[in-house]
């Protein structure tokens, strides 16, 4: 969360500073602001709300410099407001910073001992006016920052910019990801690669730990021990159509829309030949539990999967949200492997959960989206999803990528450990080869989708139900609509509605009944007449088979193909992400920078 850019430029800063904020507006977009150093002097522009608005500040009071820092914010620490927005400046020193300073009360008290006081509510505050301490105290800008830098306990990307030094950024990374771009006669640095894309595809990453110092013409990186460390300067492929909307009005539209294609890329990176290409060192023969572990919709896709390699390769699977994971402290015993999956591959708490689980599983496997993540390099082994760029803050294309994945993995699973055959592999993969375009008549039902979810726009609450394998999506279905349309919303496994649940069913609230007909339908159309009997009005989703024997009563009904039981979260997501996007159309809500979120969660 917070995205930071910092330019060593040949040019005016300003408005590539505020491009580059527009690639990075997905990790937070509460506040912005830049500064620049010109003429020796530091002088900045901040302003709340999105991005706009500081581009708009910047027409009527621009600020001139080559060298600059830029920042967009998701609030921590202190409202979102011009005071504490980013850039943090003093006299001397102005600081952008992505993450969290644990001690800053501790380092507050230690400023105020030296008479110096606060004008704003963060944290960020606290490292500039420590930098300045160290200046004031006689100490070079190089030297300031770094004796700021070891005073900090936290996670964090720090990017420092000083008075009188025009060629001159100080950086450091700790639990916070940061790319160095190397420019003819230039230097940048970004929270991402995709920032820096038109300026450069020559990129540095830094390292757990490392800082760095960077002018024009040179970079020099010093890892957590002070020393000097040789990164490998790497050439990056950025798709640049992959950060512009491509004709939709919104990234939301435009990833969902390419799902068969994102989803076919992934089956054929896993599946060539009619032959499963999974790391050889991942050997589900020796694997006894597999202990899953994400977040959001990443956890979700993760409880999903339990059903594939639990019911095809009769692999016990636990599933944790990361963020109870490591508190749980669950013991670990030999045999199990820990799975981590996350689309940023930079999510916090899936990071700690996945450094608690190193201590104590025999492998760590990671499923990702973003290749030079933390997540993708500190695991044992990483399987990329291979979404591409995913830019709305709701997640799409990335969970039936990982939901791809994952029932690979689960395939292979099986197969190895004698539960498939191979021609029962062969036929379970000619199906799964089927689901981009099965997708793609899914797609094709949005204007259907479209218009019940203009009825759905006025509820105020609404359930989703599904059973087996369609809990999870039930519950994806949920937190996909109450992200973007803020309607509340709740996922519940159909089984369990007449446990406490139906009590919230009544004329208003629609009731989302996910229901392939597969050997659960029945059961789920059962739990279905008990919301009707009660006046509930029902959405049902399902295949033609389905639909004609729910009979009379339901409320509105989608249809999707028939399809095989284990495919079927892959393709009925295409429905609960279309309802979730519609109805926040329907009632005018920012769909790809919902209220309060952000893209990439790099605070705990
Ligand atoms: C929901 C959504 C979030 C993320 C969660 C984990 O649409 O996008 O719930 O799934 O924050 O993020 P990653 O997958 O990046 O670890």
């Amino acid at each position: 969360m917070c995205g930071i850019i910092g330019i060593l430029g040949n040019h005016e800063a300003a408005p590539i500073l505020v491009d580059a904020l527009r690639r990075l507006e997905y990790r937070g977009y509460d506040s912005a602001g830049i500064a620049t150093v010109n003429g020796g002097i530091l002088d900045r522009r901040r302003a709340v709300g999105k991005l706009v608005n500081l581009a708009d500040l910047l027409v009527h009071e621009p600020l001139a410099g080559k060298s600059g820092i830029g920042h967009t914010r998701w609030a921590t620490h202190g409202a979102p407001s011009v005071k504490n927005a980013h850039p943090h400046m003093t006299g001397r020193v102005a600081v952008v910073h992505n993450g969290i300073v644990e001690n800053f009360a501790e380092l507050r008290a230690e400023l105020a001992q030296n008479g110096i006081g606060f004008v704003t509510d963060t944290d960020t505050e606290t490292i500039a006016l420590l930098a300045q301490l160290h200046i004031d105290q006689g100490m070079a800008p190089v030297e300031a920052a770094k004796a700021t830098i070891d005073k900090l306990h936290g996670a964090f990307a720090l990017c420092f910019l000083f008075e009188g030094e025009e060629d001159l950024i100080v950086v450091a990374r700790k639990g916070s990801p940061l790319a160095i771009g190397h420019g003819n006669g230039e230097m940048f640095v970004g929270s991402d690669a995709i920032a820096l894309a038109p300026m450069t595809d020559q990129i540095t990453y830094l390292e757990e730990g490392d800082w760095a110092v960077l002018t024009r013409t040179s970079l020099e990186i010093r890892d957590v021990n002070n020393a000097l460390a040789n990164r490998e300067k790497r050439t990056i492929q950025i798709d640049t159509a992959q950060v512009e909307k491509g004709g939709h009005k919104h990234f939301m539209s435009k990833e969902i829309a390419e799902q068969p294609s994102v989803v076919g890329n992934a089956l054929n990176h896993y599946v060539r030949g009619g032959a499963i290409q999974l790391p050889t060192e991942l050997d589900f023969t020796k694997i006894e539990r597999l202990t899953m572990v994400a977040c959001g919709t990443a956890y979700l896709a993760c409880l999903t999967a339990k059903y594939w390699f639990e019911q095809i390769a009769r692999l016990p699977v636990e599933v944790d949200v990361a963020s109870e994971f490591r508190y749980r402290e669950p013991p670990m015993t030999r045999g199990t492997v820990a799975l981590f999956v996350s689309q940023s591959g930079e999510t916090a708490d899936t990071l700690a959960a996945l450094r608690y689980a190193k201590e104590n599983a025999d492998q760590i496997v990671s499923v990702v989206n973003v290749a030079e993540s933390s997540i993708s390099r500190e695991a044992d082994i990483s399987l990329p999803i291979l979404a591409g760029t995913e830019i709305s803050v709701a997640s799409t294309k990335g969970f039936t990528c990982q939901l791809t994945v994952l029932l690979i993995m689960a395939l292979h699973a099986a197969h190895q450990r004698g539960h498939l055959t191979a021609e029962q592999l062969a036929e379970r993969l000619d199906q799964l080869h089927t689901m981009p375009g099965l997708m793609n008549v899914a797609l094709a039902g949005s204007s259907a989708v479209k218009a019940v979810s203009r009825k759905l726009a006025s509820a105020t609450d609404i359930l989703f139900l599904g059973r087996g394998a369609m809990f999870p999506l039930a519950l994806e279905g949920a937190l996909k609509l109450k992200e973007i349309s803020y309607i509340h919303a709740e996922g519940y496994a159909s089984g369990e509605l007449k446990h406490g649940p139906i009590a919230l069913v009544d004329k208003k609230t629609p009731v989302i009944v996910f229901a392939p007909s597969d050997a659960l339908f029945d059961k789920t159309i059962s739990n279905m007449q008990e919301v009707m009997a009660r006046g509930g009005k029902v959405l049902l989703i399902t295949d033609s088979a389905g639909a004609q024997q729910a009979g009379e009563g339901v409320w509105e009904t989608l249809i999707l193909p028939e399809v095989d039981d284990a495919l079927a979260p892959l393709l009925y997501a295409i429905p609960a992400q279309q309802i979730a996007y519609h109805t926040a159309i329907a009632k005018g809500t920012d769909v790809d920078q919902p209220r309060n979120l952000a893209k990439s969660v790099t605070v705990e």
